[in-house]
Protein backbone atom coordinates (compact mmCIF):
# COMPACT_ATOMS: atom_id res chain seq x y z
CA UNK A 1 0.00 0.00 0.00
CA UNK A 2 2.99 2.57 0.81
CA UNK A 3 4.52 1.81 -2.71
CA UNK A 4 5.09 5.01 -4.93
CA UNK A 5 6.12 2.94 -7.83
CA UNK A 6 3.15 1.14 -8.71
CA UNK A 7 3.08 1.27 -12.74
CA UNK A 8 -0.78 0.16 -13.64
CA UNK A 9 0.74 -2.20 -16.33
CA UNK A 10 1.66 -3.94 -13.63
CA UNK A 11 -1.63 -5.37 -12.41
CA UNK A 12 -4.98 -6.59 -13.63
CA UNK A 13 -6.61 -5.10 -10.98
CA UNK A 14 -5.71 -1.67 -8.65
CA UNK A 15 -6.99 0.84 -6.06
CA UNK A 16 -6.09 3.95 -5.63
CA UNK A 17 -6.35 3.85 -1.40
CA UNK A 18 -6.34 6.46 1.65
CA UNK A 19 -3.12 5.09 2.98
CA UNK A 20 -3.95 7.53 5.96
CA UNK A 21 -6.04 10.43 6.81
CA UNK A 22 -4.23 13.74 5.12
CA UNK A 23 -3.88 15.75 1.98
CA UNK A 24 -4.02 14.55 -1.21
CA UNK A 25 -0.85 13.03 -1.08
CA UNK A 26 -2.42 10.13 1.03
CA UNK A 27 -3.72 8.79 -1.91
CA UNK A 28 -1.88 5.89 -3.55
CA UNK A 29 -2.85 3.06 -5.92
CA UNK A 30 -2.28 -0.39 -4.74
CA UNK A 31 -2.75 -4.04 -6.55
CA UNK A 32 -5.96 -5.30 -5.56
CA UNK A 33 -7.61 -9.16 -6.87
CA UNK A 34 -10.83 -8.68 -9.08
CA UNK A 35 -13.28 -9.49 -6.35
CA UNK A 36 -15.39 -12.87 -6.36
CA UNK A 37 -19.47 -12.25 -6.99
CA UNK A 38 -21.31 -12.94 -4.02
CA UNK A 39 -25.06 -14.09 -4.17
CA UNK A 40 -27.25 -11.22 -5.04
CA UNK A 41 -23.96 -8.91 -6.16
CA UNK A 42 -22.51 -7.78 -9.60
CA UNK A 43 -18.68 -7.49 -10.03
CA UNK A 44 -18.15 -4.16 -12.33
CA UNK A 45 -15.49 -3.33 -14.10
CA UNK A 46 -14.93 0.47 -14.10
CA UNK A 47 -14.66 2.61 -16.92
CA UNK A 48 -15.08 5.74 -15.61
CA UNK A 49 -15.25 6.76 -11.64
CA UNK A 50 -16.30 9.75 -10.21
CA UNK A 51 -14.87 12.70 -8.46
CA UNK A 52 -17.28 14.41 -5.98
CA UNK A 53 -16.22 16.33 -3.03
CA UNK A 54 -17.56 13.87 -0.52
CA UNK A 55 -14.22 11.98 -1.54
CA UNK A 56 -12.02 14.73 -0.05
CA UNK A 57 -13.76 14.89 3.24
CA UNK A 58 -13.35 10.97 3.88
CA UNK A 59 -9.68 11.15 2.39
CA UNK A 60 -9.29 14.54 5.00
CA UNK A 61 -11.49 12.90 7.75
CA UNK A 62 -14.20 15.69 7.92
CA UNK A 63 -16.83 14.14 10.06
CA UNK A 64 -19.35 12.70 8.08
CA UNK A 65 -22.32 10.05 7.47
CA UNK A 66 -19.68 7.48 7.70
CA UNK A 67 -15.90 7.97 8.26
CA UNK A 68 -13.80 4.56 7.22
CA UNK A 69 -10.78 3.73 9.07
CA UNK A 70 -7.34 4.19 6.66
CA UNK A 71 -6.56 2.51 4.93
CA UNK A 72 -9.59 2.25 2.88
CA UNK A 73 -10.62 3.11 -0.49
CA UNK A 74 -12.41 6.70 -1.10
CA UNK A 75 -14.73 7.55 -3.61
CA UNK A 76 -19.08 6.72 -4.07
CA UNK A 77 -19.49 6.22 -7.33
CA UNK A 78 -18.36 4.95 -10.57
CA UNK A 79 -19.60 3.86 -14.43
CA UNK A 80 -18.32 0.27 -15.05
CA UNK A 81 -19.59 -3.13 -17.31
CA UNK A 82 -21.31 -5.90 -15.83
CA UNK A 83 -17.86 -8.57 -15.34
CA UNK A 84 -19.60 -11.34 -13.40
CA UNK A 85 -22.73 -11.87 -11.43
CA UNK A 86 -23.50 -13.39 -8.19
CA UNK A 87 -26.49 -16.64 -7.93
CA UNK A 88 -30.12 -14.85 -7.51
CA UNK A 89 -29.28 -11.72 -9.98
CA UNK A 90 -32.13 -10.63 -11.58
CA UNK A 91 -32.92 -7.73 -15.02
CA UNK A 92 -28.60 -7.24 -15.14
CA UNK A 93 -26.28 -9.29 -17.92
CA UNK A 94 -22.73 -9.67 -18.20
CA UNK A 95 -22.14 -6.56 -20.40
CA UNK A 96 -24.70 -4.14 -19.37
CA UNK A 97 -23.20 -0.54 -19.06
CA UNK A 98 -24.13 0.66 -14.99
CA UNK A 99 -23.41 2.75 -11.94
CA UNK A 100 -24.16 2.71 -8.98
CA UNK A 101 -23.84 5.26 -5.93
CA UNK A 102 -23.81 4.66 -1.62
CA UNK A 103 -23.30 1.13 -1.76
CA UNK A 104 -21.06 0.93 0.89
CA UNK A 105 -18.19 0.11 -1.56
CA UNK A 106 -15.34 2.13 -2.09
CA UNK A 107 -15.18 3.48 -5.67
CA UNK A 108 -11.66 4.33 -7.11
CA UNK A 109 -10.76 0.98 -8.38
CA UNK A 110 -10.64 -1.09 -11.49
CA UNK A 111 -13.43 -3.82 -9.96
CA UNK A 112 -16.07 -3.52 -7.13
CA UNK A 113 -18.56 -6.23 -5.95
CA UNK A 114 -21.74 -3.92 -5.27
CA UNK A 115 -25.16 -5.58 -4.06
CA UNK A 116 -27.72 -5.23 -6.91
CA UNK A 117 -30.25 -3.23 -5.52
CA UNK A 118 -27.67 -0.69 -5.54
CA UNK A 119 -27.12 -0.54 -9.42
CA UNK A 120 -28.87 1.15 -12.08
CA UNK A 121 -28.49 0.94 -15.90
CA UNK A 122 -26.95 3.65 -17.55
CA UNK A 123 -29.21 4.93 -20.77
CA UNK A 124 -27.52 5.00 -24.43
CA UNK A 125 -27.62 8.38 -24.61
CA UNK A 126 -25.81 9.17 -21.58
CA UNK A 127 -21.69 8.52 -22.17
CA UNK A 128 -19.38 6.76 -19.54
CA UNK A 129 -18.11 10.10 -18.63
CA UNK A 130 -21.10 12.00 -18.30
CA UNK A 131 -22.73 9.60 -16.34
CA UNK A 132 -20.01 9.55 -13.59
CA UNK A 133 -19.48 13.47 -14.23
CA UNK A 134 -23.44 13.68 -13.14
CA UNK A 135 -25.35 10.90 -11.45
CA UNK A 136 -24.93 11.76 -7.67
CA UNK A 137 -25.13 15.37 -8.67
CA UNK A 138 -28.02 15.27 -10.66
CA UNK A 139 -29.81 12.49 -7.88
CA UNK A 140 -28.58 15.47 -5.30
CA UNK A 141 -30.29 18.14 -7.52
CA UNK A 142 -33.39 16.04 -7.90
CA UNK A 143 -34.22 15.44 -4.30
CA UNK A 144 -33.12 19.07 -3.57
CA UNK A 145 -35.77 20.75 -6.27
CA UNK A 146 -38.08 18.21 -5.51
CA UNK A 147 -38.53 16.28 -1.77
CA UNK A 148 -37.28 18.90 0.03
CA UNK A 149 -40.00 22.38 -0.21
CA UNK A 150 -43.10 22.53 -2.39
CA UNK A 151 -41.48 24.86 -5.48
CA UNK A 152 -43.58 27.05 -7.46
CA UNK A 153 -42.98 28.58 -11.33
CA UNK A 154 -42.07 32.23 -9.53
CA UNK A 155 -40.62 31.11 -6.44
CA UNK A 156 -36.66 32.58 -5.86
CA UNK A 157 -33.96 30.26 -4.79
CA UNK A 158 -30.81 31.25 -4.13
CA UNK A 159 -27.81 28.58 -4.93
CA UNK A 160 -24.35 28.51 -3.51
CA UNK A 161 -20.66 28.01 -5.74
CA UNK A 162 -22.91 27.25 -8.93
CA UNK A 163 -20.28 26.87 -11.24
CA UNK A 164 -19.79 23.16 -9.04
CA UNK A 165 -20.49 20.04 -10.10
CA UNK A 166 -23.76 19.92 -8.50
CA UNK A 167 -24.61 23.79 -8.67
CA UNK A 168 -24.19 23.52 -12.61
CA UNK A 169 -27.16 20.69 -12.74
CA UNK A 170 -29.28 22.43 -10.04
CA UNK A 171 -28.93 25.82 -11.60
CA UNK A 172 -30.59 24.46 -14.77
CA UNK A 173 -33.03 21.99 -13.27
CA UNK A 174 -34.40 25.37 -11.48
CA UNK A 175 -34.76 27.12 -14.38
CA UNK A 176 -36.58 23.91 -16.42
CA UNK A 177 -39.22 24.24 -13.21
CA UNK A 178 -39.66 28.50 -13.93
CA UNK A 179 -37.56 29.11 -10.54
CA UNK A 180 -36.09 32.81 -10.51
CA UNK A 181 -32.97 31.80 -9.55
CA UNK A 182 -29.66 33.59 -7.92
CA UNK A 183 -26.25 32.58 -8.25
CA UNK A 184 -22.47 33.04 -6.34
CA UNK A 185 -19.12 31.50 -7.33
CA UNK A 186 -16.00 31.90 -5.55
CA UNK A 187 -14.30 34.08 -8.45
CA UNK A 188 -14.84 36.74 -11.28
CA UNK A 189 -13.55 33.47 -13.50
CA UNK A 190 -16.82 31.60 -13.03
CA UNK A 191 -19.44 34.26 -13.56
CA UNK A 192 -19.59 33.54 -17.32
CA UNK A 193 -19.92 29.77 -17.40
CA UNK A 194 -23.20 30.29 -14.75
CA UNK A 195 -24.31 33.06 -17.22
CA UNK A 196 -24.13 30.65 -20.05
CA UNK A 197 -26.38 28.19 -18.21
CA UNK A 198 -28.77 31.38 -18.45
CA UNK A 199 -28.64 32.66 -15.03
CA UNK A 200 -28.88 36.60 -14.69
CA UNK A 201 -28.11 36.87 -11.39
CA UNK A 202 -24.29 36.34 -10.34
CA UNK A 203 -22.63 37.08 -7.71
CA UNK A 204 -18.93 36.87 -6.88
CA UNK A 205 -19.30 35.99 -2.79
CA UNK A 206 -15.42 36.19 -2.53
CA UNK A 207 -15.71 39.50 -2.85
CA UNK A 208 -19.23 40.99 -2.51
CA UNK A 209 -21.99 40.27 0.48
CA UNK A 210 -24.04 38.15 -1.02
CA UNK A 211 -26.87 39.13 1.76
CA UNK A 212 -26.61 42.38 0.60
CA UNK A 213 -27.02 41.74 -3.07
CA UNK A 214 -30.01 39.11 -2.31
CA UNK A 215 -31.99 42.07 -0.75
CA UNK A 216 -30.90 44.43 -3.67
CA UNK A 217 -32.19 42.03 -6.17
CA UNK A 218 -35.15 40.99 -4.65
CA UNK A 219 -35.62 44.22 -3.60
CA UNK A 220 -35.72 43.10 0.12
CA UNK A 221 -38.19 40.43 0.19
CA UNK A 222 -35.28 37.80 -0.12
CA UNK A 223 -35.70 34.14 -1.19
CA UNK A 224 -37.47 30.81 -0.58
CA UNK A 225 -34.98 28.06 -0.18
CA UNK A 226 -31.34 28.81 -0.03
CA UNK A 227 -29.53 25.42 -1.18
CA UNK A 228 -25.62 25.58 1.15
CA UNK A 229 -23.33 23.67 -0.37
CA UNK A 230 -20.00 25.57 1.21
CA UNK A 231 -20.88 25.87 5.04
CA UNK A 232 -18.69 27.71 7.24
CA UNK A 233 -18.08 30.72 5.29
CA UNK A 234 -21.68 30.79 4.00
CA UNK A 235 -24.22 29.43 6.64
CA UNK A 236 -24.77 32.83 8.85
CA UNK A 237 -25.27 35.42 5.98
CA UNK A 238 -27.33 32.57 4.13
CA UNK A 239 -29.69 32.81 6.86
CA UNK A 240 -30.11 36.48 6.07
CA UNK A 241 -31.17 35.55 2.72
CA UNK A 242 -34.54 34.02 3.66
CA UNK A 243 -37.91 35.24 3.15
CA UNK A 244 -40.31 34.88 6.03
CA UNK A 245 -40.53 30.71 6.80
CA UNK A 246 -37.62 30.45 4.15
CA UNK A 247 -35.45 27.06 3.96
CA UNK A 248 -31.36 27.23 3.86
CA UNK A 249 -30.86 23.64 2.78
CA UNK A 250 -27.13 22.95 4.52
CA UNK A 251 -26.20 20.27 1.85
CA UNK A 252 -22.32 20.09 2.06
CA UNK A 253 -19.20 21.72 3.67
CA UNK A 254 -16.53 22.41 1.28
CA UNK A 255 -15.17 25.51 3.51
CA UNK A 256 -15.18 23.64 6.39
CA UNK A 257 -18.21 22.75 9.30
CA UNK A 258 -20.45 24.99 10.41
CA UNK A 259 -20.37 25.86 14.02
CA UNK A 260 -21.52 28.26 16.44
CA UNK A 261 -25.37 28.02 15.25
CA UNK A 262 -27.72 28.97 17.67
CA UNK A 263 -31.30 27.49 16.89
CA UNK A 264 -32.77 30.86 18.51
CA UNK A 265 -31.50 32.28 14.78
CA UNK A 266 -33.86 31.16 13.35
CA UNK A 267 -36.93 32.20 15.65
CA UNK A 268 -37.62 35.96 14.21
CA UNK A 269 -38.40 35.00 11.38
CA UNK A 270 -39.78 31.73 11.66
CA UNK A 271 -36.53 29.48 9.43
CA UNK A 272 -36.43 25.84 8.72
CA UNK A 273 -33.17 24.50 8.28
CA UNK A 274 -32.07 21.01 7.34
CA UNK A 275 -29.05 18.93 6.75
CA UNK A 276 -29.62 16.39 4.38
CA UNK A 277 -27.64 13.53 3.11
CA UNK A 278 -28.50 12.05 -0.42
CA UNK A 279 -27.26 8.55 1.19
CA UNK A 280 -30.83 8.59 2.93
CA UNK A 281 -33.13 9.59 -0.12
CA UNK A 282 -31.69 6.63 -2.60
CA UNK A 283 -31.89 4.23 0.65
CA UNK A 284 -35.16 2.33 -0.92
CA UNK A 285 -34.22 0.63 -3.94
CA UNK A 286 -37.91 1.99 -5.43
CA UNK A 287 -36.76 5.53 -4.66
CA UNK A 288 -33.62 5.13 -6.24
CA UNK A 289 -34.75 3.76 -9.13
CA UNK A 290 -37.68 6.92 -9.76
CA UNK A 291 -34.62 9.50 -8.67
CA UNK A 292 -32.19 7.78 -11.41
CA UNK A 293 -34.87 7.69 -13.90
CA UNK A 294 -35.16 11.49 -13.81
CA UNK A 295 -31.69 12.35 -12.92
CA UNK A 296 -31.05 10.15 -16.36
CA UNK A 297 -34.03 12.03 -18.39
CA UNK A 298 -31.89 15.50 -17.15
CA UNK A 299 -28.66 13.98 -18.19
CA UNK A 300 -29.31 13.08 -21.16
CA UNK A 301 -30.77 16.14 -22.42
CA UNK A 302 -27.97 17.51 -24.51
CA UNK A 303 -28.98 20.96 -23.62
CA UNK A 304 -28.32 20.35 -20.14
CA UNK A 305 -24.34 20.85 -19.69
CA UNK A 306 -22.27 19.70 -17.35
CA UNK A 307 -18.64 21.28 -17.83
CA UNK A 308 -15.79 18.42 -17.67
CA UNK A 309 -13.11 19.79 -16.32
CA UNK A 310 -10.37 16.97 -16.32
CA UNK A 311 -10.89 13.82 -17.45
CA UNK A 312 -7.62 12.21 -15.83
CA UNK A 313 -5.89 8.56 -15.28
CA UNK A 314 -7.37 6.88 -11.90
CA UNK A 315 -3.64 6.00 -10.89
CA UNK A 316 -3.77 10.57 -10.94
CA UNK A 317 -6.67 10.76 -8.47
CA UNK A 318 -4.40 12.59 -6.06
CA UNK A 319 -4.15 15.35 -8.83
CA UNK A 320 -8.05 15.61 -8.75
CA UNK A 321 -8.15 16.38 -5.29
CA UNK A 322 -6.31 19.40 -5.62
CA UNK A 323 -7.44 20.29 -8.56
CA UNK A 324 -10.99 20.26 -6.24
CA UNK A 325 -9.73 21.85 -3.31
CA UNK A 326 -7.89 24.73 -4.74
CA UNK A 327 -11.66 25.60 -6.23
CA UNK A 328 -9.95 26.09 -9.54
CA UNK A 329 -12.59 23.44 -11.33
CA UNK A 330 -15.45 24.64 -13.32
CA UNK A 331 -17.81 21.33 -13.46
CA UNK A 332 -16.65 18.10 -12.74
CA UNK A 333 -13.80 15.42 -12.69
CA UNK A 334 -13.48 12.01 -14.29
CA UNK A 335 -10.76 9.21 -13.94
CA UNK A 336 -10.30 6.66 -16.02
CA UNK A 337 -8.77 3.56 -14.76
N1 LIG B 1 -25.68 16.22 0.93
C1 LIG B 1 -25.70 15.61 -0.24
O1 LIG B 1 -26.58 14.78 -0.50
C2 LIG B 1 -24.67 15.96 -1.27
C3 LIG B 1 -24.56 15.21 -2.44
C4 LIG B 1 -23.62 15.61 -3.40
C5 LIG B 1 -22.82 16.72 -3.15
N2 LIG B 1 -22.94 17.38 -1.99
C6 LIG B 1 -22.15 18.58 -1.71
O2 LIG B 1 -22.36 19.49 -2.76
C7 LIG B 1 -21.22 20.33 -2.90
C8 LIG B 1 -20.80 20.33 -4.35
O3 LIG B 1 -20.24 19.06 -4.65
P1 LIG B 1 -19.42 18.84 -5.99
O4 LIG B 1 -18.82 17.49 -5.87
O5 LIG B 1 -20.27 19.14 -7.16
O6 LIG B 1 -18.24 19.89 -5.84
P2 LIG B 1 -18.00 21.26 -6.62
O7 LIG B 1 -19.21 22.13 -6.44
O8 LIG B 1 -17.61 20.95 -8.01
O9 LIG B 1 -16.79 21.89 -5.84
C9 LIG B 1 -16.96 22.52 -4.63
C10 LIG B 1 -17.04 24.04 -4.79
O10 LIG B 1 -17.23 24.58 -3.50
C11 LIG B 1 -16.77 25.90 -3.51
N3 LIG B 1 -15.97 26.20 -2.30
C12 LIG B 1 -16.23 27.20 -1.45
N4 LIG B 1 -15.32 27.23 -0.49
C13 LIG B 1 -14.44 26.25 -0.73
C14 LIG B 1 -13.25 25.80 -0.09
N5 LIG B 1 -12.79 26.39 1.02
N6 LIG B 1 -12.59 24.76 -0.63
C15 LIG B 1 -13.03 24.14 -1.73
N7 LIG B 1 -14.16 24.54 -2.39
C16 LIG B 1 -14.86 25.58 -1.89
C17 LIG B 1 -15.92 26.09 -4.77
O11 LIG B 1 -16.68 26.89 -5.68
P3 LIG B 1 -16.46 28.50 -5.64
O12 LIG B 1 -15.01 28.75 -5.92
O13 LIG B 1 -17.36 28.99 -6.73
O14 LIG B 1 -16.85 28.94 -4.29
C18 LIG B 1 -15.76 24.68 -5.29
O15 LIG B 1 -15.60 24.64 -6.69
C19 LIG B 1 -20.15 19.76 -1.94
O16 LIG B 1 -20.17 20.54 -0.76
C20 LIG B 1 -20.66 18.37 -1.66
O17 LIG B 1 -20.24 17.88 -0.43
C21 LIG B 1 -23.84 17.02 -1.05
Amino acid sequence: MNSPVFVKSDHEAYAVFVTKLGGPEVLKPAPIKIPDALDHHIVIEHTAVAVNFVDVYLRAGQKHSHNPEPPFITGVSAVGKVLKMGKGVEGFKVGDRVTYTNSGVGTYCTHVCVKEDRIVHVPDDVSDERAAAGFVRALTAQYLLKQMRTLHPGDRILVHAAAGGVGQILVQWALRLGLKIIATVGSDEKIPLVKSLGIEHVINYSKDDFAEQVKLITSGQGVKVVYESVGKDTFTRSLACLEPKGLLVNYGTSSGQVEGFALQDLHANSLWICRPTLKTYVAKRTDLLLMAKEAFEILGDPKIKLAIEAVLPLTQAAKSHEMLESRSTRGAIVLIP
